[in-house]
């Protein structure tokens, strides 16, 4: 069984009018498919990557993913488990939550501008009762910053006093700080330098083969996704419109839009190996 599975995921936003207005002025309700019937699976430790442009839906499945978003129609399983299942009990939920992180775009949005980063990275562990002992959890906080780059005294400052690739290694380790199997990358580079983005992308890269995670990657950047991915789908307008290993679909792309998008990414050639 793949580590997840997403079936028929189908995800609609009412953006109608209330009732009393459509009835004075005769509008029409205005629902829109943000998502529609996608389905894919990931295998564990391996990456997933979604491409596509902007509106195609790619956010709205990664927080269907991570639980934080409920599917119209369809649904996810992880590992086994259904975050939307009304029969999950609280110890599975929890552990659900665990084990599924998210990694944004802006990592200054996502972390606390007036928390230090030490207690940026305790808050995880703390919220899941994760270490007890004291000296433990300040241990655990050092081996975090350590694991992505980063050094002891970083703990003491703040997200201001850091540039937005240290930033985005923050988030990193604050994801790491649970213990997760499933990492959801949300366009985790596209704020950055092209030198910073290729460090940030080799880091999660080396973590994901030290702790063997699996990771959807969502990126609107084909040369990106080339470098990261084992397997890519292609959203377009909210539906997966082809969907292959890396290196076969970059060779040989099927349907018209990926044939758009690699030709809008002349560099990928330096890219694919
Ligand atoms: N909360 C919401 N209410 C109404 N419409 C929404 C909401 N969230 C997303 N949408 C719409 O759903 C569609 C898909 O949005 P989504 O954020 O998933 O796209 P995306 O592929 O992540 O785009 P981007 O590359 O710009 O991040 C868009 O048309 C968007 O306007
Ligand atoms: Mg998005």
């Amino acid at each position: 069984m793949s580590y997840v599975t997403a079936s028929g995921l189908t995800r609609q936003y009412d953006l109608s009018d209330p009732w009393f207005i459509r009835m004075i002025t005769g509008r029409k309700a205005n629902v829109l498919t943000a998502v529609n019937q996608v389905s894919f699976s990931i295998e564990k430790g391996t990456t997933y990557a979604l491409v596509g442009e902007s509106g195609s839906g790619k956010s709205t499945i990664a927080k269907m993913l991570a639980g934080v978003l409920a599917p119209s129609q369809g649904s996810v399983q992880i590992d086994g488990h259904d975050f939307n299942n009304p029969r999950l009990d609280n110890a599975n939920k929890k552990m659900l939550r665990q084990r599924v992180q998210m990694v944004f775009q802006s990592p200054y949005a996502s972390l606390n501008p007036r928390w230090k980063i030490g207690d940026i990275l305790l808050e995880p562990i703390n919220a899941f009762n994760l270490i007890e002992d004291k000296a433990t959890r300040q241990k655990r906080v050092i081996e975090l910053l350590e694991q992505v780059g980063m050094s002891a005294h970083d703990q003491t400052k703040y997200p201001h006093e850091f540039s937005g690739g240290q930033r985005q290694r923050i988030s990193i380790a604050r994801a790491l700080a649970c213990h997760p199997e499933l990492i959801i990358c949300d366009e985790p580079t596209s704020a950055l330098d092209v030198s910073v983005q290729a460090q940030v992308l080799n880091l999660l890269k080396d973590l994901q083969q030290e702790n063997g995670l699996t990771y959807l990657f969502i990126s609107h950047d084909l040369a990106v996704i080339s470098t990261m991915a084992n397997k890519i789908g292609v959203l377009k307008d909210g539906e997966l419109v082809e969907e292959g290993e890396t290196s076969g679909l970059l060779a040989n792309p099927q349907h018209a839009y990926t044939k758009m998008l690699l030709a809008a990414a002349p560099d990928i050639g330096a890219y694919i190996s």
